[in-house]
C-alpha cells in the first residue's frame, strides 16, 4: 500500500498549489492568506468526494456487514494519512501567512504566533486530524482483523457534508452571507450533516440488527463493548459540530427574518 501512501502525498499538495494558482488568477485582490483558504477549502471537499463516493461503492458491496471484504476499505484509509497530514499542515499554513500580513516579526516569533492562533482557533480540528491519524487508521488498518469494511464505508459517506461546510466558509470569507446561496448551502449542511453524520449510527446498528435478526435496541447488548465506546466516541464531536451549526443556522434564518421585516 506504499504506493497508495505515495500517491496522496503526492495529489493533495499538489492539487492545493494548483488551487491557490488559479485563485490568484481569479481574485487578484486576494491575500496569500485568503487564497491559501480558498485552496485547503477547495481540496477538503475533493478528499470528501472521494470519500464518499469509495464509501457508497464498499457499503453498496458488501452484503454482509460483519465479514464481507472490499479493498478499497483498506486503500481508502492508507490514502487518508497523507490527506490528514498534509491538512494540518496546510491549517497551519493559513495562519502563518495570516501572522505575516499583520506584524513585522523576526522569523522565530512569526512561527510562535502562527502556532498560538493555529491552537486557538483550529484546536478541536486538530485534535480530529491527530484522532484519525492516531486512532482510527490504526484500529482501521490493523485492529479490526478485517472486520467490517461495511462499517469503514458508513464512516466515509460521512464526509458528504464537507463540500456544503466548505462552501459556506468561502462564502463568508467573499462577504456573501446574505445571498441566496449561502442560505440555500446552510440549508444543505444541516441536512446532510444529520443524514450522514447523526443518523449514520443508529443506521448502522439497523443494519448489524438486520442481518442478525435483532431488533435494533437490542443491537448495543449484542455487539463487543469496545465497538459501542468507538461508536460513542466518533459520535460525540459529531452531535457537538451539529448543536453549533442548529445556532448558526438559526442566526442566520432569524437575521433574514429581521432585515425582512426592517
Ligand atoms: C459501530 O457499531 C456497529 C454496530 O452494529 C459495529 O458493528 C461497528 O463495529 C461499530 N464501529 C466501530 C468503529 O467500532
Amino acid at each position: 500500500m506504499l504506493h497508495v501512501l505515495g500517491l496522496g502525498a503526492l495529489f493533495f499538495p499538489g492539487l492545493f498549489l494548483l488551487a491557490r494558482r488559479c485563485a490568484r488568477r481569479a481574485l487578484p485582490g486576494w491575500t496569500m492568506a485568503d487564497r491559501s483558504l480558498v485552496g485547503t477549502r477547495f481540496v477538503s471537499s475533493v478528499q470528501a468526494v472521494l470519500a464518499t463516493v469509495s464509501g457508497l461503492i464498499i457499503v453498496s458491496s458488501c452484503r454482509d456487514v460483519r465479514n464481507d471484504r472490499h479493498w478499497l476499505a483498506t486503500a481508502y484509509l492508507w490514502f487518508l494519512i497523507p490527506y490528514m497530514t498534509y491538512d494540518t499542515y496546510a491549517m497551519y499554513l493559513c495562519h502563518w501567512y495570516r501572522s505575516l500580513e499583520k506584524e513585522n516579526m523576526d522569523g522565530k516569533k512569526l512561527v510562535m504566533r502562527a502556532v498560538k492562533s493555529f491552537v486557538q482557533k483550529d484546536f478541536l480540528m486538530f485534535v480530529h486530524h491527530m484522532a484519525i491519524l492516531t486512532i482510527l487508521v490504526p484500529i482501521g488498518l490493523y485492529f479490526r482483523r478485517g472486520l467490517g469494511d461495511f462499517f469503514v464505508g458508513c464512516l466515509l459517506v460521512a464526509e458528504l457534508s464537507t463540500p456544503f461546510v466548505s462552501l459556506g466558509k468561502v462564502l463568508i470569507q467573499l462577504k456573501q452571507q446574505h445571498t441566496l446561496l449561502h442560505k440555500v448551502n446552510g440549508g444543505f449542511i444541516l441536512l446532510t450533516f444529520f443524514l450522514c453524520r447523526i443518523l449514520l449510527f443508529p443506521f448502522m446498528y439497523y443494519a448489524y440488527g438486520r442481518q442478525y435478526g435483532i431488533p435494533l435496541y437490542k443491537v448495543p447488548f449484542h455487539i463487543p463493548l469496545h465497538c459501542n465506546v468507538a461508536n460513542a466516541s466518533i459520535l460525540a464531536p459529531q452531535l457537538y459540530w451539529f448543536c453549533l451549526i442548529c445556532r448558526k443556522a438559526v442566526r442566520l434564518y432569524s437575521n433574514a427574518q429581521t432585515k425582512k421585516v426592517g
